[in-house]
């Protein structure tokens, strides 16, 4: 497992273009297998979820072909319904192949995702979603069993706003017969990407970017293609590098709209941030970094993928901050490792109380999960001496090349395989 070796102390300086989503282009893949034929997905982040969903359409049948940041993804013929465990487990957004192989096929066996490293991760809104269609469900063995002769339009309502139940019950109730109202859609940006998508295949969705989205259901689609929209939250970690690192960096390919309350509150916490003609630049000179409290929350908020950055930022602020997470509620496993470089923080339930701290001193720190490994590459980043993020195969799920780009911009990290970690 490879380790990243890190020098602390070098500001950030330049300018970087973003990747698109990884939470894109994890649900448009599945899409395609809606129709028979080859659509083709651009701006797709080399990334290893990317490199597993490949695994999972291929594993179906499908043709994939990947270079350049073009996926293309031929679903003329299947030979299997099936996402076994021994993919799912590494990745639980295979879970996302469920809706459309139902939708397509009438059936679909996938292995229900295991929890991850903060807890369990239910997924009772997809298939309350699916049942509401007409879909039977069982479950057998560790798998999910979906039939169906036809899928028919409903009026759907989510207790609770799901990013992964809307994508897969959308993917569904586009082929159903009649009309599907799905109520408390989540609004994330990479649902949004899905219904451009669909709509491009020649779904009928409509009330986009609101959380009531209505479904004409249609006979068929066809393959289309479209771009990956650019990934918000690799965003969201630079720009938080730029300002701890006390730099200054231009960001490009980036959708403002989708950082809104990450940009507010890196204002509110001293950074400055201009953002014109489509271009972000986040800098922070030697004043302090102001302590500003954060809770997560559903798109346009603050991104519960976010919280674990905005803990290492607020870890050096000039006072005491509190984040807390709505949406995972034991999602602090990063928050023993950071107090190892030397910060203060205290987990109370589902808030962690960052009490700041002169500075960090390097060591020896795990990771845990996707944005738990980013959030110690960025203490990393101002830590004194060296710091080294063990197991970065967590990270290497999620980012295309971060410690590339971080070194692009004057940092000093130095990527070592298969250490004995
Ligand atoms: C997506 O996960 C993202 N993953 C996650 O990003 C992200 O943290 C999450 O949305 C929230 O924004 C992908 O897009 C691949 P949810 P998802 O269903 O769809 C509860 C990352 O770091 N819930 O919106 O699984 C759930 O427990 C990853 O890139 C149910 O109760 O998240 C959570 O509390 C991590 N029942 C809340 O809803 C269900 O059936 C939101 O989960 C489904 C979810």
């Amino acid at each position: 497992m490879d380790k990243l070796i890190i020098e602390g102390g070098h500001p950030l300086r330049g300018q970087i273009s973003i990747s698109g989503a990884k939470n894109a282009s994890l649900v448009l893949m599945p899409a395609a297998l809606l129709a028979n034929g080859v659509s083709v997905f651009r701006n797709t982040p080399e990334l290893n979820d990317v490199y597993t969903m490949i695994k999972i359409m291929k594993h179906l049948g499908a043709e994939v072909n990947f270079s350049d940041h073009v996926i293309s993804i031929d679903t003329s013929v299947l030979t299997s319904m099936e996402a076994p465990y021994e993919l799912v487990k590494k990745m639980r957004a295979s879970f996302y192949v469920l809706g459309p192989l139902l939708a397509k096929y009438g059936y679909a066996k996938v292995s229900l995702p295991g929890g991850c490293a903060w807890g369990p991760r239910p997924i009772n809104l997809h298939l309350e979603g699916l049942k509401k269609l007409g879909a039977e469900i069982e479950l057998d063995a560790g798998y999910i069993i979906a039939r169906s002769r036809k899928l028919v339009g409903a009026k759907i309502n989510f207790d609770k706003s799901s990013v992964g139940a809307t994508g897969n019950v959308l993917m569904a109730a586009v082929l159903a017969k009649g009309t599907t109202v799905i109520n408390n859609a989540a609004m994330e940006p990479e649902i949004t990407n899905l219904t451009h998508f669909l709509n491009k295949m020649g779904a009928r969705i409509s009330g986009i970017e609101t959380p009531i989205l209505t479904i004409e259901g249609v006979d068929e689609l066809k393959p289309a293609e479209i771009e990956t929209i650019p990934d918000r939250i690799e965003a969201g970690t630079l720009m938080i590098a730029a300002a701890m690192t006390r730099g200054s960096v231009t960001f490009t390919n980036i959708r403002d709209n989708h950082l809104i309350a990450v940009l507010a509150r890196l204002e509110d916490a001293g950074a400055k941030v201009l953002n014109q003609n489509g271009l972000v630049m986040v800098s922070l000179d030697n004043s302090d970094i102001i302590p500003s409290d954060v809770t997560t929350s559903i798109f346009p908020g603050f991104p519960t993928d976010m919280q674990a950055q905005w803990i290492a930022y607020m870890s050096t602020a000039f006072g005491t901050s509190t984040i807390t997470d709505t949406i995972y509620l034991d999602r602090f496993a990063h928050v023993p490792e950071i107090n190892r470089l030397g910060a203060d923080i205290t987990v109370k339930e589902n808030s962690a109380i960052v009490r700041g701290v002169p500075k960090l001193n390097g060591a020896k720190v795990m990771s845990t999960d996707l944005r738990a490994s980013a959030s110690l590459v960025l203490a990393g980043l101002i830590a004194e001496g060296t710091t080294e993020v063990l197991r970065v195969y967590h990270l290497d799920r999620g980012y295309e090349k971060l410690e590339e780009k971080l070194n692009s911009l004057g940092a000093r990290i130095q990527r070592v395989a298969g250490s004995e970690y």
